[in-house]
């Protein structure tokens, strides 16, 4: 397919939700294409995930720069000389520059593991645990200067079930994370997504046919 969307993944560690997204982009119709994964970790295993799906890899050390300007200028430099045109940040564990968030404003998505606004930060599934939360998920949003804000694509729920600790709650979530990240940005990269002030409009969209009821009436 030509002119498709060229995409880097930046990552810190795991790299699960880069592998949804190069298993994606393996398919011929697949409207994205990822020319360059970003680590700040050089021992991220997400790395291990790029090289043996031949894409090219970049670590940026942040010890290397002064300040978290400076560092975020190198990627930005980086990310441009291997031609990326939208960011796609997958388990990306650094706070990022309003002067970085303000270059990549509305070419840049991130994958949080809750149901936003729910629960911005870390230790998502413990705390809708404790919430007493039936039912719990992840996002997909555009990025804002505040972490873990900003106009929202796509959201995925999944019910808690009795006996759920923050282990079977995250894997779960995460199976979800694997199908959401991958079709957000298939809809980002078709030009499906406009973004009106806070929110995103999806054209042409369908809404599930039914609702998840946590408990489930049998
Ligand atoms: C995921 O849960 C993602 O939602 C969050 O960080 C985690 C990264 O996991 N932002 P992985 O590195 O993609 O496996």
């Amino acid at each position: 397919m030509a002119g498709k969307l060229k995409v880097s993944v930046l990552i810190s560690g795991r790299g699960s939700n880069l592998q949804a997204l190069i298993d994606a982009c393996r398919s011929p119709d697949f409207p994205a294409e990822i020319v360059m994964v970003v680590s700040n970790r050089p021992d991220a295993q997400g790395l291990f995930r790029a090289q043996a799906a031949g894409i090219s890899t970049a670590v940026i050390e942040p010890r290397d720069f002064p300040d978290k300007v400076s560092f975020d200028r190198a990627m930005t430099e980086v990310l441009e000389s291997s031609g990326t045109g939208f960011i796609c940040l997958a388990g990306f564990m650094r706070l990022l520059s309003p002067e970085f968030v303000d270059h990549w404003r509305d070419r840049m998505i991130n994958i949080h593991p809750s149901l936003l606004p729910l629960f911005p930060g870390l230790d998502t599934h413990r705390r809708a645990l404790d919430a007493g939360m039936r039912l719990h998920g992840c996002s997909v949003h555009f990025v804002r200067h505040e972490m873990d804000s900003g106009p929202i694509i796509g959201q995925a729920a999944v019910a808690v079930l009795d006996g759920d600790d923050p282990d079977s709650l995250s894997s779960r979530v995460l199976e979800a994370e694997h199908l959401l990240y991958p079709w957000c940005l298939e809809l980002v990269a078709r030009g499906m997504v406009t973004v009106t002030g806070d929110t995103c409009r999806i054209a042409g969209h369908t809404t599930a046919p039914s609702p998840l009821v946590s408990p489930a009436r049998s």
